[in-house]
């Protein structure tokens, strides 16, 4: 996820790009850069860091002129600098590219440029468009990207800038959200619409494989063929707010439906479909590595904890290898035995919690190999991992983690898919019945966003209790774990997970007449007995939500209310159990009146012990 942007008209584009890119911020914050068409040609400014960085060099050497593009990046390939920053230039410096997505095939076209003789200079996958197009160019610069789009595999959106042409800016979407904003004299590029609020209200909203062509006076719309397109504008009436917030109300809100878009993002370029097989690119773990672990230990905290807990089953069962999971906090102080051949994996979104990086240290010194699982390239996690698994949810704004969790689950999956596949203790009729289900998580999780608004209703059922109990057994324990922490975190109402089976050996004590319990029974094999503990706590006077895959007709006959989820392979079923519970964390949280955003005593990023 970054956020682009782009300006062509009569006023000074260096302010309106900034000030573009202020308001996608959101999107990405590692680094930013801007194109600029001078008196001089095409001119580039980029610093590592946040905007204000690009800001103080832009003041201090100013570009002038009134056409130009802009980036603010979340790292995904190479380290957050300013060589890698963008906008990308051909060696020459006359095209300029500004890059949102993922080129999955540029190793391939990266060998096959550096054999012509093209030189890069950053590690970027977008550097590959700019030679690309340069590659390309024979006095058109619409004919040049349509080739080297043509040429591309993955998620864009893009805009170019070429001082052959300068009196244009070319912008093609597939898989990435992209913008042209309709102005008096000028038209605007942006990622999203807050980038261009201040300046017009009229906006076309791009579809995948559409090319947009901005001149001061206008806006071709065409499709990569060349076929002219009439599309109707759309005309903004949000508030600035409204319009960060994509239209949700809260930035929690808008991240759980980004669910679907980050599960992609997190799969994309790692199924490999020709070969039915899973790819890291990036994990310097070899296959025979990967035969020779012989433990696992995971290190993590919270929501990442949680993450992990789902990931030592899904490991275990499909490699065999046996996990632990340790909060970080206390694997730091506990003197962890690390047997010889132990991977060590930590967990975390922000890559800066205190806790986890020392607990990574303690398992090098106690000779581990250390992988990461992360959301932020260059971040302390994935710098002191000697394999890091990027999870691509993109920025996560709220406190309360959301997407961010789901992206861990996905990124499980593919680990111990791999690891498998390495060992040979997966079959291939399993391992692409998995992928296949794997790959459809997304739509499944659309459709259920879709059609979970009763969930507000709900909310109304619990919002005025003060204890609340979440109940599951295996997989469905983890998820319940994660889904007291929500609720509380943000409702700040007392509620706890427990293994369901665990129950009468104490806590059913504290069930008394109303008390809400949450119980998931997604596991058929459990379902018998998860259903006998249900009916433990219905005896007692517990109002029961059940959490249960669709068709499951019993356990309606004992909860009072059943959330339905989709069928997909027991172990994937996190990644669809967790979604209503983090919406019924959130309308409770609403309806008690919180700022869902910022939790009262909560920070996003824990970089104290
Ligand atoms: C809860 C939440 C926290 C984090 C925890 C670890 O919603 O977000 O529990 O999961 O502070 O943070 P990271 O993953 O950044 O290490």
């Amino acid at each position: 996820m970054c956020g682009i942007v782009g300006y062509i008209g009569n006023r000074d584009s260096q302010s309106i790009l900034l000030e573009g890119l202020k308001k996608l911020e959101y999107r990405g914050y590692d680094s930013a850069g801007v194109a600029i068409y001078t008196e001089n040609g095409l001119q580039l400014s980029k610093a590592k860091g946040r905007i204000t960085e690009l800001e103080h060099r832009l003041q201090n050497e100013p570009l002038t002129g009134s056409a130009g593009i802009g980036h603010t990046r979340w790292a995904t390939h190479g380290k957050p600098s300013d060589e890698n920053s963008h906008p990308h230039t051909d060696q020459d410096r006359t095209i300029s590219v500004v890059h949102n997505g993922i080129i999955e095939n540029h190793l391939q076209l990266k060998e096959e440029l550096e054999a012509l003789g093209y030189r890069f200079v950053s590690e970027t996958d977008t550097e590959v468009l700019s030679h690309l197009i340069a590659h390309h160019y024979e006095g058109s610069l619409i004919q040049a990207v349509r080739h080297a789009i043509g040429r591309i595999r993955g998620a864009y959106a893009i805009a170019v800038l070429s001082e052959h042409e300068p009196d244009k800016l070319v912008a093609v979407r597939h898989a990435s959200p992209l913008i042209i904003g309709v102005g008096h004299g000028e038209n605007f590029i942006g990622s999203d619409i807050p980038a261009i609020l201040e300046y017009t209200r009229d906006v076309y909203i791009l579809n995948d494989g559409e090319m947009a062509v901005l001149t001061r006076e206008g806006v071709d719309l065409m499709t990569l063929e060349g076929n002219f397109i009439a599309t109707q504008l759309f005309h903004i009436d949000w508030d600035l707010l409204m319009a960060e917030k994509n239209g949700f109300d809260t930035f929690m809100l808008k991240e759980i439906h980004e669910q679907p878009r980050a599960y992609r993002d997190t799969m994309r370029g790692r199924i490999d479909e020709a070969n039915q097989s899973v790819v890291l690119p990036g994990m310097h773990l070899t296959d025979e590595q990967a035969r020779d672990v012989r433990h696992i230990q995971m290190v993590a905290c919270g929501t990442a904890y949680h993450a992990a807990l789902v990931g030592k089953t899904v490991i275990e069962r499909l490699t065999r290898i046996p996990v632990e999971v340790d909060l970080a906090s206390e694997y730091r102080y506990r003197m962890p035995v690390v047997p010889d051949h132990t991977l060590v994996i930590a967990v975390s979104q922000s890559g800066e919690t205190a806790d986890t990086l020392a607990a990574m240290k303690e398992a090098k010194e106690r000779g581990a190999r250390v992988m990461a699982i992360t959301n932020v390239v260059g971040s302390s996690v994935a710098r002191e991992a000697e394999d890091v698994l990027f999870t691509l949810a993109g920025p996560e704004i709220a406190v309360a983690s959301t997407k961010a969790y789901t992206s861990q689950l996905i990124a499980f999956y593919l680990l111990a898919l791999r690891m498998a596949e390495a060992r040979g203790t997966i079959d291939k009729v399993m391992l692409v019945e998995m992928l296949a289900l794997l790959e459809r998580l997304p739509v499944q999780v659309e459709e259920m966003l879709q059609r979970l608004q009763p969930i507000e209703q709900l909310a109304h059922q619990i919002t005025r209790h003060e204890h609340l109990f979440f109940i599951g057994r295996g997989l469905d324990y983890s998820v319940a774990m994660e889904a007291s922490l929500k609720l509380k975190e943000i409702s700040y109402i007392h509620s706890e997970a427990y293994a369901a089976g665990e129950l009468k050996h104490g806590s059913l004590a504290l069930i008394e007449e109303g008390t809400p319990v949450i119980a998931l029974a997604t596991d058929e094999r459990l379902l018998e007995k998860t259903i006998s503990n249900i009916k433990e706590v219905k005896a007692r006077g517990a109002y029961v939500i059940g959490i249960a895959l669709e068709g499951n007709m019993e356990l309606a006959k004992t909860a009072d209310h059943v959330i339905y989820v989709p069928h997909t392979h027991a172990l994937l079923t996190p990644a669809v159990a967790v979604i209503p519970l983090q919406l019924l964390a959130y309308y409770t949280a609403t309806l008690r009146g919180n700022d869902v955003d910022k939790p009262r005593n909560l920070a996003k990023s824990v970089t104290v012990e």
